[in-house]
C-alpha cells in the first residue's frame, strides 16, 4: 500500500483506521447522538451485502422509512441532518459494537448485523481498495491478504468487528444473519427479516422483492440509475456503481493460494476460538 496514499485517505480513531470521509470530530461526538426507539439500524463490516440487505428493507417498508447514509460519514453537521429527518429512520454503520453511540443500546433499537465468509469478505474488499479511489491503493493480492489479516484495513480487523457484535447475538433487539444465507434461500431470510420488524408482508410480495433484489436486477438498477447513484450504505463511497462487482459465494477459491488458505484458517481458528460461528 502506498503510505502517501494512506497518510492522506485514513485517519485512525480508538485504534480503528477511518477514510477521512469520517471525520474526527464526528466520530468524537457520536456518543452523545440521540437514537429515537424506532431507528433500525443496519450494521456491518464492509462488503457482507449491506447494500443487498438494505435494498430489501427499502423495498419491504416501501416509502415509510428514509435509508441513511452511514452514521459515521462526514462532519459534525451530519447529527443535525439525522435530527432533523421526521421519517422513520433505516441507519447503516460500519461501527464495532463498542463505537455504536450508546443511546442505541440504552433505547434498545433494533439492530441487524449482516456477516459473511471472512475470505469472500477479504477479496471483495480486495476489489474496492483497487477501484475506490476514497481508499489507498494496494499493490497486489499478497499485500492486500497480509493487511487484511492484521486488520490493517479500513474498519480494522474483521474478527474483532465480528466478535464485537456476536457477544450480543442473543439479545432480543439484534438480529444476525449471514451472506451465505441469503443466497442460498432468500425469502426465507426476508420471511425473518419482516417477523424481526415486526412487518406484515404477504408471501407473493415477498417473492417479488426477492426478485427485484437479485444481483443482476440490483445491478442493473444502479447502471440504469434507477436508484440514486450517489446514495450508497457504505462510509467508504458515493458511487453505487462500485458496489455490485460479481454477488457470489466462494470467489475466494480464485485468489488465496493453498497456504495462504492455511494461514488465514490458523488465525481464523485462533481468533474464533470462543466464537459459536
Ligand atoms: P462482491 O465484491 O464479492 O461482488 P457491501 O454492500 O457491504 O459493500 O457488499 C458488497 C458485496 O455484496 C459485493 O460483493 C456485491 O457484489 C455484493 N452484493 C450486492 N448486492 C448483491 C445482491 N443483490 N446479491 C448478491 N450479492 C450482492
Amino acid at each position: 500500500m502506498s503510505s502517501s496514499g494512506e497518510a492522506e485517505l485514513l485517519h485512525t480513531f480508538k485504534g480503528i483506521p477511518f477514510t477521512t470521509r469520517s471525520s474526527p470530530e464526528l466520530l468524537k461526538s457520536l456518543d452523545s447522538f440521540d437514537a429515537r426507539e424506532d431507528d433500525v439500524l443496519l450494521v456491518s463490516y464492509p462488503k457482507s451485502g449491506t447494500h443487498w440487505l438494505a435494498g430489501v428493507i427499502t423495498k419491504l417498508y416501501d416509502t415509510r422509512v428514509t435509508v441513511t447514509s452511514p452514521i459515521e460519514l462526514g462532519d459534525i453537521s451530519r447529527l443535525e441532518e439525522l435530527n432533523k429527518l421526521s421519517s422513520k429512520r433505516i441507519i447503516p454503520t460500519h461501527l464495532d459494537y463498542n463505537m455504536l453511540p450508546p443511546n442505541f443500546k440504552n433505547k434498545k433499537c433494533k439492530m441487524i448485523y449482516i456477516s459473511r465468509n471472512p475470505k469472500d469478505t477479504a477479496v471483495s474488499m480486495f476489489h474496492y481498495y483497487r477501484d475506490n479511489p476514497n481508499l489507498p491503493t494496494v499493490d497486489s493480492w499478497t499485500a492486500f491478504f497480509d493487511l487484511f489479516l492484521k486488520g490493517n484495513v479500513v474498519c480494522g480487523s474483521w474478527f474483532d468487528h465480528f466478535l464485537s457484535w456476536e457477544e450480543h447475538e442473543d439479545e432480543k433487539n439484534i438480529l444476525f444473519l449471514f451472506y451465505e444465507d441469503m443466497k442460498k434461500d432468500l425469502p426465507k431470510v426476508v420471511k425473518e427479516i419482516t417477523l424481526f420488524l415486526n412487518l406484515n408482508v404477504s408471501d407473493d410480495d415477498i417473492q417479488d422483492i426477492c426478485k427485484k433484489s437479485s444481483f443482476s436486477e440490483m445491478k442493473n438498477d444502479t447502471e440504469k440509475e434507477n436508484s440514486n447513484p450517489s446514495h450508497t450504505v457504505c462510509a467508504l463511497t458515493s458511487n453505487r456503481k462500485l458496489i455490485f462487482r460479481k454477488g457470489a459465494v466462494g470467489d475466494w477459491k480464485n485468489y488465496f493460494t493453498p497456504k495462504q488458505n492455511i494461514r488465514f484458517q490458523e488465525i481464523f481458528n485462533e481468533k474464533m476460538k470462543l466464537s459459536k460461528m
